[in-house]
């Protein structure tokens, strides 16, 4: 099967200097996400991407993907967008055309028309309370005889619900005769693909139509409104995904899933919280409000509580982090490591059941096992020019207050007063104090404003 997708328009009311397919709905292009559904299907050859409108930030997009990318120079229609794909197009397979700006049609829906259409040609429909805009199909005798396109319709045929999605299967060897036999003649003056239907039907081809339940999946984005309704459905779409899997939610229409979350058993999501990437949530997982986790791995039975930011983090399991956690790329906490509020860990390793719960920083650090960092706790890895690490072996006690200036070396269960300057490497089993010892000045006058 020839797959053509048509991505050549402009989007003028979407107000963006971004081509209409590159505004992102899930964290992720709309052609991404088509071009995505399109891959899953069976027997699919090539993926031709129709362009126009900015094509080089299209293509550029897609660099990656095995698509092949067909210039539309001048937008004169979706016939003529179909046109320019003719030399690309395997004649002797079926076309299914899709577009790139309805990003939620599901394979199974494809499937379902690809299935029904056998020998015919394939119409995916819908039914709409208000089909205003859209191309209405028009029957007779039940049979589709042609499609209308509202600004040629009648007042009658403007009453028809039944509608055209755009979606469609063009059965083998016709395609190229009857794209070439298409006229512009019409309200619009463009070369209508939707007067294939008429072709073929005057031909005596059968004219199979397929209709989508959801019209949320074949609703195209043309606006902001309209790419902010689509945002909502494909979140609850993912949403009901999860919670059949077994995942709790503590309200459904509040989460936002940029990319993808797998989960295990018993797992639970509290109000507002952004995923993003790939994130793994082991089994046990509860995950507190407003927290915004991203390419993460969060293991059994930990407890994430509100407003904690992980970006690139590997947590063990039984371990709590946060409120106000901040752990960035390549934080790796052991199992039972408890990270408190306003700390943030970045490039570092915590060992097993080690603890820093107030204020800190630990940047480019390795903390062994069952250490206690105190509150204020800076790791001071950068000189201005060079990043260094941090050491701190097993059962160590960092007072609160604590800097520690890379490169530097705590040696295993040493333990460091509270307000001290660590800078050279301390022995296992120490103590180190850097301040100044107490001194008392009784009945000191505090200086007074001259006058
Ligand atoms: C089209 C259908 C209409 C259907 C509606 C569903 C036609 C003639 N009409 O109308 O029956 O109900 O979609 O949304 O096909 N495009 C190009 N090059 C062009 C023109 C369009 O690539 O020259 C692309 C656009 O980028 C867009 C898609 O084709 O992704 C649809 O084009 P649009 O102009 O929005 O078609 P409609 O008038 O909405
Ligand atoms: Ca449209």
């Amino acid at each position: 099967m020839n797959v053509v997708i048509l991505a050549a328009g402009l989007g003028k009311r979407m107000f963006s200097s971004l081509p209409k397919v590159l505004q992102t709905l899930g964290g992720q292009t709309m052609i991404e996400h088509v071009v995505e559904t399109a891959q899953q299907l069976p027997n699919v050859g090539k993926i031709i991407v129709v362009v126009g409108h900015k094509a080089e930030l299209v293509q550029e997009k897609l660099k990656e993907v095995p698509v092949r990318f067909v210039i539309q120079k001048e937008q004169l229609g979706t016939g003529h967008a179909l046109l320019q794909a003719i030399s690309d197009i395997d004649e002797k397979e079926s076309t299914l055309v899709l577009y790139g700006d309805v990003p939620l049609i599901r394979k199974e829906t494809l499937q379902a028309l690809i299935d029904q259409t056998k020998n015919g040609f394939g119409l995916l429909t819908v039914k709409l309370s208000n089909p205003t805009g859209y191309g209405r199909i028009l029957r007779q005798s039940g049979k589709v005889s042609r499609i209308v396109e509202e600004k040629d319709a009648t007042e009658e045929q403007k009453r028809i619900d039944e509608v055209n999605t755009g979606i469609m299967l063009i059965p083998p060897k016709d395609i190229s005769r009857w794209l070439r036999q298409l006229k512009n003649e019409n309200q619009a003056q463009e070369y209508y693909l939707t007067d294939l239907v008429e072709f073929a039907a005057t031909e005596g081809k059968a004219i199979v139509t397929h209709t989508a339940e959801d019209p949320m999946e074949v609703e195209g984005a043309n606006s902001l409104v309209q790419l902010e309704a689509l945002e909502r459905a494909y979140q609850r779409r993912n949403a009901n995904e999860l919670m059949k899997k077994g995942v709790r939610l503590a309200d459904a229409s509040r989460i936002d899933i940029r990319g993808s979350v797998a989960c295990g058993k018993d797992v639970f999501i509290d109000v507002g919280c952004i995923f993003e990437g790939n994130v793994v949530l082991e089994d046990r997982v509860h995950i507190g409000p407003y927290c915004v986790i991203k390419d993460s791995r969060i293991g059994e039975g930990t407890k994430v509580e509100a407003f904690s930011h992980f970006d690139d983090a590997t947590i063990g399991k039984a371990a709590r982090i946060g409120p106000f956690a901040r752990l960035r790329p390549k934080a790796v906490l052991a199992d039972q490591v408890h990270i408190g509020n306003f700390v943030e860990i970045k490039k570092s390793d915590i060992g097993l059941e080690s603890k820093v719960n107030h204020l800190t920083y630990i940047g480019d650090s390795s903390v062994g096992q069952k250490v206690n960092i105190g509150a204020g706790t800076i790791t001071c890895n950068y000189d201005g020019a060079n990043k260094f690490r941090t050491v701190i072996e097993d059962d160590c006690f960092i007072g609160s207050d604590t800097q520690l200036v890379a490169p530097v070396k705590v040696g295993k269960g040493s333990t460091i007063g509270a307000g001290t300057t660590v800078t050279k490497d301390v022995s296992e089993g120490a103590l180190v104090i850097s301040r100044v010892p107490q001194k008392e000045i009784k009945g000191w006058t505090r200086p007074r404003k001259k006058e």
